[in-house]
């Protein structure tokens, strides 16, 4: 599907062409987002929000105009709900940081999973810390707009899966007491390739009045998103992963939390009006976005998503779903193979006989073949596999059949030198 517009496909790595089984890291680049980006460098360079003259203000409407874009990729209801942040790993730290501070007190309880990437547990882990060490002091007294609270001792739970590697979706509900303030779950698992049941988990997390943050890192290249549908309070996406720069992410909020959030950074942008006495803060979402935001990265994201909305996100679902299967079917095939996860979504991870995935991937890495092995950024997943890491093949709308043959030729060929 539209190969020719990726033009890194066509290079040859060790003289093999190059087979790029390596999108859940980060997906390659068409041609236009490189195009609108060099021609935003080339024509257009100025710093956005601040300058009277004409590119500051070109450089601006850009920036918006790519807000806009993101806005309706995602159906949210405003701009003011769209923050442009660094990737999916800021957009969940600025959650942990400044929800944790509001709302959080002393036993409250967040849930994540036992599928979480590790930017989905560390953030949490973090707010957990500083409120053991020292910052149960730091309450302020400060004249700022709003008040920062200091951070309390809170308690993470976290749903198990299931051998199959679904969500154990009865242990879920059996989690929630009245002392849950945010689920903050993943919409598809990076190694499993598990599609979590996102409409039923925020149901059933609002039936507690409890909100949702969804990381939907793995899915927003995949499938079509709609925020308002699946009415979830967070969502967390990063450019890089559907086809846009990297350096640029994505946090939708509901404005009715964002409003009651506390500022994650300081500096420009993000005040009303600033003095040693008191300061207040920008309105939505520039509250959220301190300092000179990555213009030219916004234009680069909103291009890639008009190139993938011009494809259609349902299309791209099904042809990368039936690509998915194949896969599946013909790693089946082979001797010793063991898949982990169910694969609903462009991700099969495997292991094959005794062969350390190390190995593997660097002995398809000398075919041209790229893949990732380890443990994905995803230890407690590990340790519930019971392994160190895997093999993970993942697909993108430009990949094919036969990138998938040649997937399955050279593990034949590896496990031949074994
Ligand atoms: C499920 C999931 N969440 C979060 C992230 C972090 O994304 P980023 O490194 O772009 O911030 C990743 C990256 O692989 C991921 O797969």
């Amino acid at each position: 599907m539209n190969r020719q517009d990726f033009p890194i496909l066509s290079r040859e790595v060790y003289g093999r062409p190059l087979v790029y089984l390596d999108n859940a890291a980060t997906t390659q680049k068409p041609r236009c987002v490189i195009d609108a980006m060099t021609d935003e460098y080339l024509n257009v360079n100025a710093n956005v929000h601040r300058g009277v003259h004409y590119l500051s203000q070109q450089a601006t409407d850009l920036h918006e105009q790519a807000r806009e874009t993101v806005r309706r990729f995602i159906n949210a209801r405003s701009t003011s709900e769209v923050i442009f942040t660094r990737g999916t790993t800021e957009s969940i730290n600025l959650v942990a940081s400044t929800f944790s501070q509001a709302f959080l007190r002393e036993g409250d309880e967040v849930i994540l999973t036992e599928m979480e990437h590790h930017s989905n547990i560390v953030p949490w882990q973090l707010e957990q810390m500083r409120a053991s060490f020292g910052e149960r002091r730091a309450t302020l007294s400060h004249g700022t707009g709003d008040t920062l609270r200091a951070r309390v001792p809170f308690v993470v739970k976290v749903c198990p899966i299931t051998d199959e590697g679904r969500l154990d979706m009865e242990a879920f509900q059996r989690l929630f007491t009245p002392r849950t303030r945010l689920v903050s779950c993943t919409a598809v698992s990076n190694v499993l390739g598990t599609a979590n049941p996102v409409s039923d988990i925020v149901r059933i997390a609002h039936a507690h009045d409890v909100p949702v943050l969804i990381d939907a890192a793995q899915a927003a290249p995949h499938m079509p998103l709609d925020v308002q549908a699946l009415d979830c309070d967070f969502l967390a996406f990063s450019g890089h992963k559907i086809y846009g720069p990297t350096g640029i992410g994505v946090l939708y909020g509901k404005e009715s939390w964002l409003d009651r959030l506390p500022p994650y950074m300081g500096g420009g942008e993000m005040i009303g009006t600033v003095s040693f006495e008191h300061t207040t803060f920008n309105s939505l979402p520039y509250k959220f976005e301190a300092g000179t935001p990555d213009y030219v990265a916004s234009t680069g994201l909103a291009r890639a998503l008009d190139y993938v909305s011009a494809i259609g996100m349902e299309q791209i679902a099904a042809y990368e779903k039936a690509l998915t299967s194949y896969a599946r079917e013909q790693l089946l095939q082979i001797p010793g193979m063991r898949i982990f996860g169910p694969s609903d979504d462009a991700v099969v991870s495997f292991l094959v006989g005794d062969i350390h995935h190390f190995d593997l991937g660097t002995l398809l890495d000398r075919l041209g073949i790229a893949v990732r092995t380890g443990h994905h950024c995803a230890e407690p997943l590990m340790h519930r596999l019971g392994i160190e890491g895997t093999v993970r093949a993942s697909f993108a709308l430009y990949n094919t059949r036969e990138e998938v043959d040649a997937l399955v030729a050279g593990i034949d060929r590896v496990r031949s030198m074994f």
